[in-house]
């Protein structure tokens, strides 16, 4: 038979792990402090946005219920998922106060409780956290040894907001951080059946799974990073172009084509703050994790140089047209989002702004105030643009034409961060296109290199 979950933590991973763990079959109680998302799921509506995560709900609410006891959700359970913030403090950590919280609930809890139960903690942390930091909650509130009494892991979960349902069921591997083998075993045995891929499982101590997490976002924000830096050159080239550059180097095995793509940096509730995190560790215990200060450091410049790009073109007073809020496509989050940034810095330079996202706009208006009209039509932004700059590769944005740039305007500048609109665009005579990541001139380009390489000083 299968084991009784419980998942502490209804948000934007929490609600779609306890929808896709009932929809394997399994018995699942939901916790959160927030009653709103505990009614919402309870009624069968998803708490947070998510593709496919109210469906999920309805289709598996036989198994699927919530509550605001920890008490209620441990005794009825056997294993809990702990997927509470850990937001970034002042140091650049990810501060444990609301898991803190919730391990002592948890703790409370299984001083009642008869017989074994195991606790996973999900969110993201630092190394050592879970064992230095939280385990003295679990044994001091419940009185019992862990070990003996109960069970604690570290298991993180590799997903992207959007497809987290599909990302949780179908994961590259299991990631297993185990106080010892009963704990660990239980874990991969409850994995095994809720995956639908049958993953390869790592298991390990709890510290170099901490370790192992933050490392996995961290070298991923270095190959975006990487390919930005090559962007930048590339425009210095005559004929550079970073697609041409990252598509033959993604061909060799060990580099690969994902997330090697030069554009715009990385953003997001995730990526940005795991840089500084892993600087921090790092300090802390006397290491050193320049790579990612630099990454962090760089990948913050990007906006302004952008900027720089467009300020030739800036008048005052002319309408800029932002199109991409979120900071990905299909996606309504803009926290860290570089197209939030980019409107702020436009909107400082005294351009008038005017933005459209197809989900995020609702989430950017309180973002940005009076800073950008957002619009809730793609073609009333365009009516009124001097200056288009696309921030994101959103198919809706891809699907654009020369003709839905046409507003009457002599020329309009579209400034494309992705160059999905190279092929539509290039040559057209009403559009002055500007492809980030291509050779900005080419004969002052030509000349540098002349200049740098001159023969005359070879022989
Ligand atoms: N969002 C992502 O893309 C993502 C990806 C990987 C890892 N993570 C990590 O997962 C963790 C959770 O992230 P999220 O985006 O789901 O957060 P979130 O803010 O969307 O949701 C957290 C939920 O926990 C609830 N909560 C807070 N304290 C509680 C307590 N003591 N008991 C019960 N519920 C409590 C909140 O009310 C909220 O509903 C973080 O550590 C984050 O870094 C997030």
């Amino acid at each position: 038979m299968n084991v009784k979950v419980s998942i502490v933590g209804l948000g934007k991973l929490g609600a779609s792990m306890a929808a896709a763990i009932a929809s394997r079959g399994f018995e699942v109680v939901g916790v959160d402090v927030n009653e709103r998302a505990v009614d919402l799921l309870n009624a069968g509506h998803a708490p947070v946005k998510e593709t496919n995560l109210e469906e999920t709900i309805v289709a598996n609410r036989e198994r699927l219920r919530a509550t605001t006891s920890h008490r209620d959700a441990i005794l009825n359970s056997d294993i809990t998922f702990v997927i509470v913030p850990t937001p970034s403090d002042d140091r650049g950590a990810f501060s444990l106060q609301y898991a803190a919280w919730a391990f002592r609930e948890i703790g409370r809890a299984l001083a009642e409780k008869k017989g074994y139960h195991n606790v996973v903690l999900t969110s993201t942390v630092l190394p050592g956290s879970t064992r230095y930091g939280l385990l003295p909650i679990l044994e001091r509130e419940s009185a019992k040894e862990c070990g003996k009494d109960f069970g604690l892991c570290y298991s993180p979960e590799f997903i992207a907001l959007g497809s987290v349902i599909q990302d949780f069921l179908n994961p590259d591997f299991l990631l297993i951080g185990e106080f010892d083998n009963r704990c660990g075993s239980q874990l991969e045995a409850c994995y095994k059946q809720i995956m639908t891929n049958n993953p390869p499982c790592q298991r390990m101590s709890i510290e170099n799974a901490e370790l192992t997490k933050i490392a996995l976002n961290t070298f991923v924000t270095t190959k975006i990073t990487f390919a930005n830096m090559l962007m930048d050159l590339c425009e210095r080239i005559p004929g550079g172009d970073i697609d041409v550059v990252t598509n033959a180097l993604g061909l060799d095995r060990r580099i690969g084509k994902k997330y090697l793509k030069g554009a715009l940096g990385y953003g997001g509730p995730c990526f940005p703050r795991d840089n500084v995190a892993l600087s921090f560790i790092a300090r802390a215990l006397g290491s050193q994790a320049e790579l990612a200060e630099t990454t962090d450091r760089f990948n913050r410049t990007l906006p302004e140089k952008i900027i720089e790009r467009l300020r030739p073109y800036i008048r005052r007073g002319m309408t800029v047209a932002v199109l991409g809020l979120a900071y990905k496509p299909f996606s309504h989050v803009v926290e860290e989002s570089q197209g939030i940034y980019l409107a702020k810095a436009l909107s400082k330079i005294g351009a008038r702004v005017v933005a459209y996202d197809p989900l995020a706009g609702e989430m950017a208006r309180a973002e940005l105030k009076d800073k950008a009209v957002i619009l809730d039509s793609l073609y009333e932004c365009l009516k009124q643009a001097d200056i288009v700059l696309i921030t994101t590769p959103d198919p809706v944005f891809q699907a654009l034409t020369a003709a839905h740039f046409d507003n009457g305007k002599p020329k309009v500048a579209v400034v494309d961060c992705w160059r999905i609109l190279d092929k539509e665009l290039a040559g057209c005579p009403n559009i002055l296109y500007i492809p980030i990541g291509r050779s900005i001139d080419d004969e002052t380009n030509a000349m540098r290199l002349t200049q740098l390489w001159n023969s005359n000083n070879l022989e």
